[in-house]
Parts: structure tokens; sequence; C-alpha cells
């Protein structure tokens, strides 16, 4: 019997959380949990989502104009079951910190049961309600554009690019979380890197980032991965509270989808299959077999990268 043969396996609960995090503003946090939660609903899982982020409530807004598109529209439009925390109210940060971590511990505790996937929008904050949102992440999926500020929060980007950079405070925080996770529940936290709003022309800047990114992963411990390109589409449906993924084609009363739409939804399947989640395979009997097979093959993608 090996060594991992005989260690516990963790006690997962039955929702795969996906946090969309980093503590950089603007970098496609809430566009990436609308479209995440969206290519999960469509693929057929029981989905919930949470957005923490009291103050732009953009995942919300989002669901609240596709609550209105739906009850209108000509066709099923799938919808999580979402839980918006409130901002605290009082004077005092303490009392709100407690109140806001009251509220989170029971929107959690009411789904992590009942549904396949937990989708989690966050503000770009570092609080004590992010760093607990991070320590239940199954999945940390963090958006990050073309450019050294937003590789500078996770390390320290320097102006001679062979030195090392040290941990910036946001991998740092990422890192506790996962120390912190460990020791609770024996979990993992499977951080990927996605690259969000990339320019459809490959410029040198870009091909330094994805270098950068490269020798980054391993010192960190993350998985980069390509997302979405800057595209009109992944904004302009919005206020309707659609997505490229939706039937758009007959929302605009066009019988054909365009080269755009073709390409953003491909874009979309292809980072979900990237995050690698948890999915019912042939002979799988429930979800939960799902989630042990995903924790196994992620666990041993980060042994095989330590080595
Ligand atoms: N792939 C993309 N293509 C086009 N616009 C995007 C893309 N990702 C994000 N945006 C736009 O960038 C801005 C910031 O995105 P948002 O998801 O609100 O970021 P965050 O939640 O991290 O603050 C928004 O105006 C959004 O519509
Ligand atoms: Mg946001």
């Amino acid at each position: 019997m090996t060594a991992q043969a005989v260690t516990e396996p963790p006690d997962l609960r039955t929702a795969h959380v996906v946090v969309v995090a980093n503590e950089k503003g603007g970098t496609g946090k809430s566009t990436l949990s609308i479209h995440i939660s969206i290519a999960l609903l469509k693929a057929g899982f029981r989905v919930a989502t949470i957005d923490l982020d009291t103050r732009q409530r953009t995942l919300t807004r989002f669901l609240e104009n596709r609550a209105s598109w739906a009850a209108n529209a000509p066709w099923n439009v799938e919808l999580p079951y979402h839980h918006a925390l409130d901002r605290g109210r009082s004077d005092n940060i303490r009392d709100n910190e407690t109140a806001e971590f009251g509220a989170f511990a029971a929107a959690i505790a009411e789904v992590e049961h009942e549904y396949e996937f937990v989708v989690i929008d966050t503000p770009a904050s570092d609080s004590y309600l992010m760093r607990l949102a991070h320590s239940l992440a199954d999945t940390l999926v963090s958006p990050i554009n073309d450019s050294f500020i937003d590789v500078d929060v996770f390390s320290r980007v320097h102006h001679d690019r062979t030195q090392r950079g040290q941990v910036a405070q946001y991998a740092d925080l990422v890192l506790e979380a996962r120390r912190k996770r460990r020791l609770v529940d024996q979990g993992i936290i499977d951080w990927v890197l996605v690259r969000n709003r990339m320019s459809s022309t490959q410029s040198n800047n870009a091909k330094q980032i994805v270098t950068s990114l490269k020798r980054l992963a391993s010192e960190l411990q993350f998985r980069p991965a390509d997302g979405l390109h800057d595209r009109v589409i992944f904004r302009e449906l919005f206020p309707i509270g659609l997505t490229a993924l939706d039937p758009i084609e007959e929302a605009m009363r066009s019988n054909t989808l365009s080269a755009s739409q073709a390409s953003a939804r491909r874009e979309v399947d292809t980072l979900v299959a990237t995050l690698q989640l948890p999915e019912r395979s042939r002979g799988m009997a429930t979800h939960m077999q799902a989630r042990h097979e995903w924790f196994d093959r992620i666990s041993r993608y980060y042994r095989e990268m330590r080595r």
C-alpha cells in the first residue's frame, strides 16, 4: 500500500465551490462568474451563486436582468439559485464584519448539500470575509489582464526580469488560504490564473506575460490558462441578462450566429473545460463520485508539479 493510499480522503461537501477572485479590480471577475455560472447551468448542473461584492453587485444586477428577461422569453432561460450579501449597516466595522461573516456562513450552509456547484463572485478587497471565501474554494479562478500591473499583485515585478520577485500580497493570501484548507479538511485549492481581455493581435507584451506566468506557476503552484479575448459580446448583453451562450440569435431576430458569437461560445466552453471541474462521466452514479475523482486528479497534478 502506498503512503498516499493510507491518507484519509477529505471530507468533501456535495457542492464544488468555484471562487472567482483577484485583489485587483476590473480584471473580469464578474464577467467570468457570469459566464461560468451560465455555462454550468446549460450543462445541466444544479448551480447556486453568491455575490460577495456588496458594493458593485454586478452578478446580482446581471441575474436581475436575466430574471426579468426570463419572464417573457420564448425559450427556457436558466437561472441559478442566487444569494446576494447585504452590506453591514452599522458604523462599527467589527460589527459589520461579524454580520457579513454570519450571512456568508448561512448562505453556504443553505446550498452546500443541495447544489452541485456554487459560484462565488467577490470584490477586489482584502477582508476577513474574503479570506474565508478563499479558504472555502475548491477551484479558485483569478482573472488577469495582459499587464505587468496585474502580475505585480501576485509577484513583485522587477525592472530586471531575471530577478525573482517576492511573493506579493494576493498570492500570499491564497497560499495562506491553502494552508488553512489543508488543516481544516485536508482539502485542496486548485488555483487557475485565467488571462482575460486578451487582444486578438499577439503583442510582445502578451508573450512576456505568458512567459512570466509560466515561470510563476510552479513557484506559486497555480495553473495558467488562456481565457477570454476582449470582445464586445462579453459586455453588451449585460443589460438584458444574457450571454453569448444563450440563443441570442433568436433574441436579435436573426437566424444565424455571427462569427464573433460562435467564437465567444467556443472560448467560454474551452475555458470551462480548462477548469477541469468535476463532471460525472459514464459509469459514475453521483456528483460526489465525480468530486472524489476530481480530488484525486488535481492532487496528483500538484504533487507532480512540486517534484
Ligand atoms: N473578455 C472581455 N471582453 C470585453 N470586455 C470585458 C471582458 N472582461 C471584462 N470586460 C469588461 O471589463 C470591465 C471590468 O470587468 P468586470 O467583470 O466588471 O471586472 P471585476 O468584476 O473584476 O471588477 C467591465 O466593463 C466588463 O464588461
Ligand atoms: Mg466585479
